[in-house]
């Protein structure tokens, strides 16, 4: 299996790509509109096929460009099927794994960030998204989300992988890269060591973070499968807009 993490610093969101040696095929899990040309330049480099985007969840902070994606190299969509998108092409279910040639992905629903959410389980690493974050966890506060179902995703789904299963977030706001399940099980602050349900939802409910000024935006082009909005503020050209390199080396 060939793996990428590759990081999108407008969101701080890490698309991953996974692909098989075997036959060329590749899915990118989470990709971003700022990054891009800069996914299927990789793609060329490394002789790969894209044959389908894979998202964790409806985006509220960034718009996916799986929509971009298909028009340019004719992946095909996958979105949990519980949004019964129309533009999606594979509504994922938890039970029906997800293949990329010979790799096999198997999604795990994993709600309470989000009411759609899924981690991605394949060849000793997990993909939890907004779920399971490093020393941290996803937000509660929105799109259905529920610090009760967030704490059962964690502990009865995640948590009950192989202790050495390395965790790949969604996210991370203090460049770390991976952890393991055995890590996060331990010193996690918000649900590692001995937390209980009661403690998480009142860690949860007192968090106190700010409204997300992208989400009206996000949330609907990420429901057509990666739309840029034509009534975006200027201030937030930047997540419709691809980045430009700067290479220092
Ligand atoms: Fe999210």
């Amino acid at each position: 299996m060939i793996f990428r993490q590759l990081f999108e610093p407008v969101s701080s969101t890490y698309t991953y790509l996974v692909a098989c040696e075997d036959t060329g095929q590749a899915a990118l899990i989470d990709p971003v509109v700022p990054t891009m040309s800069r996914d299927m330049k990789l793609l060329a480099e490394l002789g790969l096929q894209l044959v389908m985007t894979i998202e964790t969840h409806v985006h509220a902070d960034h718009i996916t460009s799986a929509l971009h994606l298909r028009e340019e190299l004719g992946s095909k969509i996958a979105f949990p099927a519980i949004n019964k998108l129309s533009c999606a092409d594979i509504q994922i279910v938890e039970g029906t794994p997800l293949k990329v040639g010979h790799v096999v992905i198997r999604p795990l629903f994993t709600p309470g960030h989000t009411d759609d959410h899924f981690s991605y389980v394949m060849q000793g690493r997990v993909l939890t998204g907004d779920s399971l974050l490093i020393d941290g966890c996803g937000r509660t506060d929105f799109q259905n989300g529920s610090a009760e179902n967030l704490f059962n995703s964690i502990q009865d789904k995640l948590f009950t992988l192989d202790d050495d299963t390395l965790v790949y977030p969604g996210h991370d706001y203090h460049g770390r890269f991976v952890s393991s399940i055995a890590q996060e099980k331990a010193r996690n602050p918000r649900i590692g060591s001995d937390t209980s349900i009661d403690q998480f939802i009142k860690t949860m409910s007192e968090l106190e973070l700010p409204h997300p000024t992208f989400i009206e935006y996000a949330v609907a082009g990420n429901q057509l499968c990666g739309e840029c909005p034509g009534d975006l503020p200027e201030n937030m050209e930047k997540y419709c807009q691809q980045m430009t390199e700067s290479p220092q080396g």
